[in-house]
């Protein structure tokens, strides 16, 4: 069972979308100084590792994630100062700040665009990737954007066009170019200077396309730009790394994160994400969760990193909906199939990431309307989605359920006006539901959803055979029922999990049964799996630690 341990791994991590998270001075928008406020609430759910959402200075197309300029924070967001002092008060409380690295692209309005779209011959220039017209003065090719129109944005200054693969504010950034990789390789140590703990890496798989052999996800150039950046940046710092790719599969990921290859320690895969959307609207037509093909998703990547490489373990980010509306039942049990979630999940080897508010059982917006939303994405992509022929009812229904703003409505913290986030006008509705769901509610109950994070958390402190015990999965044909051992030093860990708002019953194999402490449980306690029949309640679900048998 004992594999090389780093300081990292029995950790559980954090994302703060900082927009959403505590607004300080009551503009509507969260701020550091709000982050700096509530660490406390981090600190008592026994988080270690923090994933800041991007902070830097930027116009706020894509709520940051266009950034202009790599060295200074937003001003909405507070000052250097203020991340300065961000880092050191998480520091005492033992919390590691992982920041958000946005380098496949920049925004339009970073210094470098405003050079390489002013004069050809800047050496900014080949900073982005250009094109020439073609022939008829139309873009060079027919290539679609991330967030809906053409890949490609004209540039009248330099008669020229550039590679825009999500919006047209966000170009991409040249990383054939070695100057660009050199002045990133800069920045990141200067973060890393600062005293930041590591980097999640925005969709990092896309930074090594030929986009003339339209080799964008994956690309050839990919595994050799991480191993140089692992040699000019991470080698010998003691920081953790986890990339974003939304293609990687079971036959790539060691690429990205094998314990030889010196390029990452983890990836976020959406496999799991991806399996609900539609062949051909994608997110924009979700499909009912499929927990026979979900499980598998998890069991494989389980199997696959089980000697090698390590496992982020997530259901939400500030890119998906919340895993209680899409995945539990948001209405009678919402509570527990909160914990029930939790549960399988926390329990998996890996690296298990809270998204803020997903730790009181947070639920989606609840939004009906076009003038509801926020998201460049989704407004881009509704005007696409109805260009081409969706009625805009089912695009609406759709985005109800899978929109990225489901996810970044404002933190709930109390049930007064405000929901503690912010004394002004938000920037973003607030969930009416905050006048039950929040965390001064929660706080001191036990029975609460963020009683049982905090305990799901603990236990993964407490239990070597959570952080590295080997991963069996169980009942991989059951509709209802989510099940797994983890077994090292002859201690066996069952995990049995209804996710369904229907009782379930089962069969429980021997590989599955154990007698010993029941370690957490959504329904009453048990202390034993015992093989043969088992009925579960809705969304009961249970981990007993003991002996197989
Ligand atoms: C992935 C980020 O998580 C998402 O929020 C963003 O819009 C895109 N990358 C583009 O940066």
């Amino acid at each position: 069972m004992t594999r090389q341990t780093r300081w990292w791994m029995d950790r559980t991590a954090y994302q703060i979308y900082p927009r959403s998270f505590a607004d300080s001075n009551g503009d509507g928008l969260g701020d550091i100084p709000g982050i700096i406020g509530r660490l406390d609430h981090l600190a008592d759910l026994g988080i270690g590792l923090l994933w800041l959402s991007p902070v830097y200075r930027s116009p706020m197309a894509d709520n940051g994630y266009d950034i202009s300029d790599y060295r200074d924070i937003a001003p909405e967001y507070g000052t250097l100062a203020d991340f300065d002092r961000l880092v050191a008060e998480a520091g005492r409380r033992d919390i590691g700040i992982i920041m958000d690295l946005v380098v496949n692209h920049s925004s339009d309005r970073h210094p470098w665009f405003l050079e390489a779209r002013r004069d050809r011959d800047s050496p900014f220039h080949d900073f982005y990737y250009w094109r020439d017209p073609a022939p008829d003065g139309g873009p060079p090719d027919n290539r679609r954007a991330y967030f809906g129109g053409p890949v490609w944005t004209f540039v009248p200054e330099v008669g020229r066009y550039v590679f825009t693969l999500f919006s047209p504010q966000q170009p991409d950034l040249n990383w054939q170019n070695p100057a660009l990789r050199r002045a990133v390789h800069d920045m990141m140590r200067w973060w890393l200077d600062r005293g930041v703990r590591g980097f999640r890496m925005d969709v990092i798989d896309l930074i090594g396309k030929d986009i003339d052999r339209d080799l964008i996800a994956e690309g050839p150039y990919l595994h050799g730009f991480l191993q140089e950046m692992h040699r000019e940046v991470l080698a010998g710092r003691d920081v953790v790394t986890v990339g974003e790719s939304w293609n990687v599969s079971r036959d790539t990921a060691l690429l990205y994160c094998g314990r030889d290859r010196g390029e990452l320690d983890m990836v976020f895969q959406f496999q799991h994400i991806v399996a609900g959307w539609d062949e051909t609207h994608g997110k924009w037509r979700p499909r009912p969760l499929d927990l026979v093909a979900f499980k598998k998703v998890w069991a494989d990547w389980q199997e696959a990193l089980q000697d090698d490489g390590w496992n982020s373990l997530f259901l939400n980010n500030h890119d998906l909906p919340r895993s209680v509306s899409r995945y539990g039942d948001a209405g009678q049990w919402r509570e527990r199939s909160a914990k029930a979630l939790a549960t399988a999940v926390h329990l998996m080897r890996g690296t298990p990431f809270v998204f803020q508010g997903e730790e009181i059982g947070m639920t989606n917006a609840g939004f009906t309307a076009i003038t509801h939303y926020r998201d460049i994405e989704l407004i881009n992509m509704h005007r696409e989605m109805l260009e081409q022929g969706l009625p805009e009812h089912q695009f609406l229904e759709g985005a109800g359920i899978t929109a990225r703003d489901n996810a970044r409505t404002p933190m709930q913290w109390d049930a007064f006006p405000g929901a503690g986030f912010t004394t002004g006008d938000p920037w973003i509705a607030i969930n009416p539901n905050h006048d039950r769901i929040n965390v001064a509610a929660q706080r001191d109950d036990p029975g609460s959803v963020l009683a049982h994070y905090r305990r799901l958390i603990a236990l993964r402190k407490r239990h070597e055979v959570i952080v590295h015990g080997r991963f069996v999965p169980c009942l991989e044909d059951h509709p209802q029922v989510w099940a797994y051992a983890r077994e090292g030093n002859n201690r066996r860990l069952s995990v049995l999990c209804n996710i369904s708002s229907d009782p379930a019953r089962a069969e429980v194999p021997p590989g599955l049964a154990v007698r010993g402490t029941g370690l957490i449980a959504t329904a009453g306690p048990r202390d034993a799996i015992a093989p043969g029949p088992i009925l579960l309640e809705p969304w009961e679900a249970v981990a007993v630690l003991g002996a197989p048998g």
